[in-house]
């Protein structure tokens, strides 16, 4: 048997390749495709970094400006992630359910441990998406090309959102000469897994 026809074993791998992914800015899953869709039925897709994936709680963790259209697209909503690592040669597809919190103490703490220049695109003036006059990063003036002080960034805070992916179900898939393979997980079926055609 390979090591990639033991179901527990590939529901570890899955994980630990999110839990690298969160932690290391060189893994490929570290920018994996959140998707959405929003009111007209109309899906988007957009490339975020994974900051958290938690494997017990089955949770992945992203920051988002509150005001992006992600935010009413996914709160309470089902959200699909999407990642490859090609040197694994796996791709991880998972469906979950979003929740966006914005204004409590664990918030507060994420906003604290993130970095002055991380902290500054908060700042912007407009709402991710609002139409422009020209090529502008949409920062104010005083602060482009600055790092801003604690003082200076503060306001910025209630533009800060933490997404929250309860992680429902993943799709693992493996593309190798020897024979693909793939198998799904959800957690109606206690993560127990299934075989499915690659
Ligand atoms: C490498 C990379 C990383 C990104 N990381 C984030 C992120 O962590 N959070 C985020 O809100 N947008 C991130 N973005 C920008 C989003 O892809 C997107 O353009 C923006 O959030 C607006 O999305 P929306 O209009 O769907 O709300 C990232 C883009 C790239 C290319």
């Amino acid at each position: 048997m390979r090591p990639e026809d033991s179901l527990p074993e590939i529901l570890a791998h899955a994980w630990s390749l999110l839990v690298r992914g969160g932690a290391d800015r060189k893994s490929p899953v570290h920018t994996p495709v959140i998707a959405s869709v929003d009111a007209d039925g109309l899906p988007h897709a957009r490339v975020m970094v994974l900051r958290k994936a938690d494997p017990a709680a089955a949770t992945l963790r992203l920051h988002t400006d509150a005001r992006s259209p992600k935010v009413t697209q996914l709160s309470g909503k089902p959200v699909a992630v999407l990642a490859y690592h090609p040197v694994e040669q796996v791709q991880l597809r998972i469906a979950g359910t979003a929740r966006v919190l914005n204004d409590d103490e664990v918030v507060n703490g994420f906003w604290d441990q993130s970095t002055p220049f991380a902290r500054r695109c908060y700042l912007a003036e407009h709402p991710p998406g609002t139409p422009l006059p020209g090529p502008t990063s949409g920062l104010p003036a005083w602060i482009e090309g600055q790092q801003p002080t604690l003082e200076q960034i503060a306001p910025a805070r209630a533009n800060f959102a933490t997404l929250w992916i309860e992680v429902t179900a993943i799709d693992w898939l493996h593309l190798a000469n020897s024979g693909h393979r793939r198998a799904v997980f959800r957690s109606t079926n206690d993560w127990a897994g299934e075989w499915v055609a690659p």
